[in-house]
């Protein structure tokens, strides 16, 4: 396999080698203070990497990887607002949104930042007071927020992460992405028009899903009340704003997203407003608040004390050197079930590249397959394969410290769940140490290889701080990762063609002559055979 281009990278190569030839329950024999030594905390977030291939001689690695992908000058240029999108020739500013105060020459961005944010305020303050009415004069009751992929991952990830401090009074939200009117259908129907504010998120302003939707939509509100009344129930977040006012958004109701903030990049920004909703301001602040304690974590630690450092350099080191290609983030919190799908699109859609930066095609794996699920149920499922299977894999496990209920008990239950896996991967089960095997193929079968890593993130608790840190967090390791493979990781022009295949074939469907291969277009006639209209 070849390997990003370092001088230092064969001798990583090489140290790879011979940390598989050990054990890593003898790395613990040997160094008691093991979990101390790697346990690096920040923001109200733990990691023990403890539990991975990782020596002293490592850790001078991780550092030396750091000064050759040149990481803390990109980090510097990036919160500098340095042309880092190079393809699109845009800065990647996500981190200006959630900054207090405006690094030089990035005032005017900051002051539409700030500008912004006290729209959010006087929005979301406006519905929660019952200030903002709808068309019959009855206040707003529910929210539909219509996005798709960055324009949706991130706020409903947020919203349910939050679940614990709702309350009855509360302006619930409705995320639908999908353009299968199953889900827009069924939501409406439980919502009255006269309540309920839609609000249509797409920087783009052109992506079929969200227009089909808030057509839909559209259409669903008009049922109820005259056009000019729409004004009260419409408002839509978008970059584009004159597409946004022909599709029939009062001006006043439009915020504005940036070129400068990637969609997967901007819960931050006025696509976070159901947050501001649902749970204030402050909350909503809070949450920007979170991210920006670990940006400055991020910009200030030393590589080895780093934890987006640590977590990039392990995965990578795993991508490289153990062949690992999926990294599996098991939630240990109901609350966090959403995260593995954002960070799906933050980690696939930043890294899933096959150029660098410069253009050449690399000449090694780029991102991993992310992929996850909420840990306890995960554990009667699919792991199975973390513990026998053949795959080398990387794991983060999270779990939170203190939870939002008085069932001590059962968190008790769960936090053992969450570290027991994490100790049954890496102690195994030798077949000297099964008791109860009914006979010799049982025996076999029940060994337990072992010897497999991962990484425990332990949240004091999940509230908006925490939660800001935590995505944060994992769009910095994306960063690191990116700056070792030396990919852009702000643009994502693999997902155009999908989009543009797909227009045409809704061309032909609507008697377009587009020219098709064979199976799409035997699809196509199957599909128009059985077609309801
Ligand atoms: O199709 C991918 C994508 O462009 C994502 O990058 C983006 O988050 C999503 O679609 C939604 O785009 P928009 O906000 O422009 O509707």
């Amino acid at each position: 396999m070849s390997h990003p281009p370092y001088a230092m990278w064969s001798a990583l190569v090489e140290h790879a080698a011979s940390l598989k030839q050990q054990h890593l329950m003898d790395l613990f024999a040997a160094d008691p203070q093991r979990a101390d030594r790697y346990t690096i905390e920040s923001s109200g977030i733990a990691l023990d990497y403890s539990k991975n291939f990782f020596t002293p001689e490592t850790e001078q690695l991780l550092i030396q990887l750091a000064q050759a992908s040149n990481v803390a000058s990109l980090t510097q240029q990036m919160f500098n607002g340095a042309v880092l999108n190079n393809t699109e020739q845009r800065p990647a500013l996500h981190t200006l949104l959630r900054s207090g105060n405006a690094p030089d020459g990035l005032e005017a961005e900051y002051a539409e930042v700030t500008a912004t944010l006290e729209r959010i305020e006087a929005i979301s303050g406006a519905l929660r007071q019952g200030d903002w009415l709808g068309c019959s004069g009855k206040p707003i009751r529910q929210v539909v927020h219509l996005g798709i992929g960055g324009s949706y991952l991130g706020p409903k990830m947020v919203d349910e992460a939050l679940a614990a401090q709702r309350n009855e009074q509360d302006i619930p939200c409705h995320y639908v992405a999908n353009v299968d009117a199953h889900h827009l259908d069924q939501v409406l129907r439980g919502l009255d028009p006269e309540e309920t504010l839609v609000i249509i998120v797409s920087k783009s302003f052109t992506t079929l899903e969200t227009k089909a939707n808030a057509e839909m939509a559209r259409t669903w509100l008009l049922g109820a009340m005259p056009e000019q009344a729409l004004s009260a129930h419409l408002i839509a977040v978008s970059s584009n704003i004159e597409a946004a006012v022909k599709f029939g958004i009062d001006k006043t109701n439009i915020l504005p997203m940036w070129d400068w903030v990637g969609g997967r990049y901007s819960v931050w920004s006025a696509v976070g407003i159901p947050i501001a909703i649902r749970y204030g301001f402050a909350t909503f602040r809070d949450l920007l608040d979170g991210a920006g304690e670990m940006d400055q974590h991020f910009l200030q630690a030393s590589p080895e004390k780093s934890l987006p450092w640590v977590l990039a350099f392990l995965s990578v080191m795993y991508q490289h050197c153990f062949a690992a290609d999926t990294h599996a983030v098991l939630t240990y919190d109901h609350r966090l079930r959403y995260l593995p799908d954002h960070l799906q699109q933050v980690d696939m859609e930043s890294n899933g590249k096959n150029r660098q930066r410069n253009g050449d095609l690399v000449s090694y794996p780029t991102g991993a397959i992310v992929w996850g699920g909420e840990g306890t149920n995960g554990q009667h499922a699919f792991h199975q394969l973390l513990h026998q299977g053949t795959r080398f894999i990387g794991i983060d496990f999270i779990a939170t410290l203190v939870p939002d209920h008085d069932h001590e008990e059962h968190h008790d239950k769960l936090i053992a769940s969450c570290f027991s896996q994490a100790q049954a991967l890496m102690q195994g089960r030798s077949e000297g140490e099964i008791v109860n095997a009914s006979n010799a193929l049982q025996r076999q079968h029940k060994v337990m290889p072992g010897n497999r890593p991962s990484n425990t993130l332990l949240l004091d608790r999940v509230d908006a701080k925490h939660t800001g840190a935590l995505i944060a967090l994992y769009e910095h390791k994306v960063f690191c990762q990116a700056a070792i493979w030396q990919i852009n990781p702000f643009d994502q022009w693999g997902v155009e063609l999908g989009k543009e295949l797909g227009e045409n074939i809704l061309n032909a469907l609507n008697g377009g002559t587009e020219s098709l291969d064979g199976s799409t277009q035997a699809l196509l006639s199957r599909y128009a055979a059985k077609k309801k209209r």
